[in-house]
Order: structure tokens, then C-alpha cells, then sequence
């Protein structure tokens, strides 16, 4: 995450200034988010993801040339085009290996996952690191207390590589197009000039409805393809959007909260960023440990969804 954080009295009282209400109390007991951490302005989801990979590398006793895939999830790339992958290869100076970006907003780094594991087992890569990685600060409109509070800046990332043994034990992904206007950025690029609203907009509510059903269908048709039950998953490691959705997700599957990994006190919403910060943060801490199983979700605009089942 970048350096700069705010807790949420910090953010109350620069959202004060300017005339919008909100406190502390409000946003921990209907989000669970505490902090969230924002870039300097000149700092790119490239940047961001550049320090998770060095890092992702390292823990993998790799170097950037051992690469020879790298997917981005975001929807805050630094450019139109180029893909902040390419940028971000550039960085790392992995260059010449595939590299390209995957939009799926909050459910960015589950489809990634899934789409870096089907070009390794097909052959197609073999090394391969998989980022996630947002700037959601620059879309939020800070006049907007429903919105402007959940989000924050962040960088996750893994490393994949081809083995005998699984590893991914399934992936579950869907989207379903008739929602794109519960949760979207509506402007775009046109002629020299940013038609529409660039700003995010959200409609809480409905995002919540549809989160928590989708969540627990994606986990259970991901261990039904891997033929397991909720009783194999050993930690569930969900996109970190709410507290309270986390906690309804785990009852339907019938897991403790001591299953799951927390994080979205610390970062909140950082979208396709946020497992891997959580997952980041669970191994270093020595809570997720190798051998065990872990089911990531993860759920956004789109409307997109899925699920990926593996053993670390
Ligand atoms: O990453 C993609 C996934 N995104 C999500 O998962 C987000 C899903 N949605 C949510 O997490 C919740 O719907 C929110 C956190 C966005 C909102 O929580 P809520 O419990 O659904 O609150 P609400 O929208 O029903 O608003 C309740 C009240 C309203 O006031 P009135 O009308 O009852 O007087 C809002 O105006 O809370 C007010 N409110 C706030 N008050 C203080 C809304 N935002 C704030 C705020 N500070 N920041």
C-alpha cells in the first residue's frame, strides 16, 4: 500500500471541510473499514504493482527474467492504453514475456488467477505473476459520502508456477451485464475530451443484495468442480468490500469468522487489490500456512463475480 494512510477521522475531518458529514462511528459499524491508504498524486497502479511484484519475486526466490506471463487486474490503469501489464514489464524489466491487463473490477484478481492458471496448464506459461493492483482514490468523488469513504489505493501479487500438483483446484467465474449501472465509472475518452461522469458511482444497496448471494453460489459450485465440501476450506479469503457481507458470506457457508481473513479495516475497498493484500498479509503473518486450502471470492461492478479454490 502507499505510504500516505488516513483513518477515518482523518478523512471525516477533510471531508468536513468541504461540507460533507460523516464520522468514524459511521463508517466502522456499516463497513468494518477503519483506514485506507492514498497515493501521491504522480504514483500509477503500475507503480503500486511494481512493489508487490519485487516482493511477490522475492518470496519466490525468482527474478523478474524467470517470467514469462504477467496479468494485471485493474480498472485504474495508468493509460488508456498501453495495458499497465506492458508498463508495469517494463518496470520490472521482465521484457518480452506476454502481458496484458484483465477488467474486472473487484473480481479482477479471481479472474486473473483463473485465466494465468488456464494458459499454464495448456501449456502456454509456466512462470507467471498474477497482480492486482488500483488507484481507486483518483475516481472517487468526494462530495459523495456513500462512496468516497469505502475505497482506498493498493497492490497485491502472486507468483504461479507449473507443477504436477495442483496448486488451483478450481475456479467458478461469472458476470451478468444488466447491473453495469449499480456500480460504474460512466465517463470515457472521446475526441480529445472526457465525455460523461468520470467519477464512480454505486448503488450500495443493491451491490450488497447481490453480493451475498452470488458469494456463497460461487464458493459452492467452486468446491462442488473440486469435489470437496465447506469443511475443506481452511481459510476463506474474500474481496474486502464490508465486514458485514464477509460475515454473511461465512455463515451461509457455515464458517467461523476465525476462518477468514480480515483486512478491509485496514486498506477498505481497494478493489482488484484487495485479496491479494489480504492473502499478502495472512501468509507474512504466518496464519495461512502451505498445505492448507484457501477459497478467494471476489465480487464487483460488471456485475462480475467467481471463486477460486486452491492449496497453498
Ligand atoms: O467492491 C464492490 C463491492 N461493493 C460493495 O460491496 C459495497 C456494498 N454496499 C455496502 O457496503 C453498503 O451498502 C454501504 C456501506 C455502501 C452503505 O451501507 P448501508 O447500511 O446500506 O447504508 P445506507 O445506504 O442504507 O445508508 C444509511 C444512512 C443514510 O441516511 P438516511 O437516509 O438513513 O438518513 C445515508 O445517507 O447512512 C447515510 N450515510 C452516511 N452517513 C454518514 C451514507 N453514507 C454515509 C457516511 N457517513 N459516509
Amino acid at each position: 500500500m502507499p505510504p500516505r494512510r488516513l483513518t477515518n477521522a482523518d478523512l471525516a475531518a477533510q471531508l468536513a471541510a468541504q461540507g460533507v458529514e460523516t464520522s468514524d462511528e459511521w463508517i466502522v459499524e456499516r463497513t468494518g473499514i477503519r483506514a485506507r491508504h492514498f497515493v501521491e498524486a504522480g504514483v500509477y497502479s503500475s507503480d503500486l504493482a511494481l512493489e508487490a511484484c519485487k516482493s511477490a519475486l522475492s518470496a519466490a526466490g525468482l527474478q523478474a527474467q524467470d517470467i514469462d506471463l504477467i496479468i494485471v487486474a485493474t480498472s485504474t490503469p495508468d493509460m488508456v492504453f498501453p495495458s499497465t501489464a506492458c508498463i508495469l514489464q517494463n518496470k520490472l524489466g521482465a521484457n518480452g514475456c506476454a502481458a496484458f491487463d484483465v477488467q474486472a473490477v473487484c473480481s479482477g484478481f479471481v479472474y486473473a488467477l483463473t485465466v494465468a492458471d488456464a494458459m499454464i496448464r495448456t501449456g502456454g506459461a509456466s512462470k507467471a505473476l498474477v497482480v492486482g493492483a488500483e488507484v481507486f482514490s483518483r475516481l472517487l468523488d468526494f462530495t459523495d459520502r456513500t462512496t468516497c469513504v469505502l475505497f482506498g489505493d493498493g497492490a497485491g501479487a502472486v507468483v504461479l508456477e507449473a507443477s504436477e500438483t495442483p496448486g488451483i483446484l478450481a475456479s467458478d467465474l461469472h458476470a451478468d451485464g444488466k447491473h453495469v449501472g449499480i456500480l460504474c465509472v460512466p465517463g470515457h475518452v472521446s475526441n480529445g475530451h472526457i465525455l460523461g461522469d468520470p467519477l464512480l458511482k454505486m448503488d450500495g444497496q443493491a451491490v450488497f443484495k447481490l453480493a451475498v448471494g452470488v458469494l456463497e453460489d460461487a464458493a459452492r459450485a467452486t468446491l462442488a468442480k473440486a469435489g470437496k465440501t465447506e469443511a475443506d476450506i481452511d481459510w476463506l479469503i474474500p474481496h474486502q468490500a464490508n465486514i458485514r457481507i464477509m460475515q454473511s458470506t461465512a455463515k451461509k457457508l457455515k464458517l467461523p469468522m476465525d476462518k477468514v481473513v480480515v483486512t478491509v479495516d485496514q486498506h477498505g475497498n481497494t478493489s482488484a487489490a484487495s485479496i491479494p493484500l489480504a492473502l499478502d498479509s495472512a501468509v507474512r503473518a504466518g496464519r495461512v500456512k502451505p498445505g492448507q486450502n484457501l477459497m478467494l471470492e471476489g465480487v464487483g461492478g460488471g456485475f462480475t463475480w467467481g471463486a477460486v479454490l486452491l492449496t497453498l
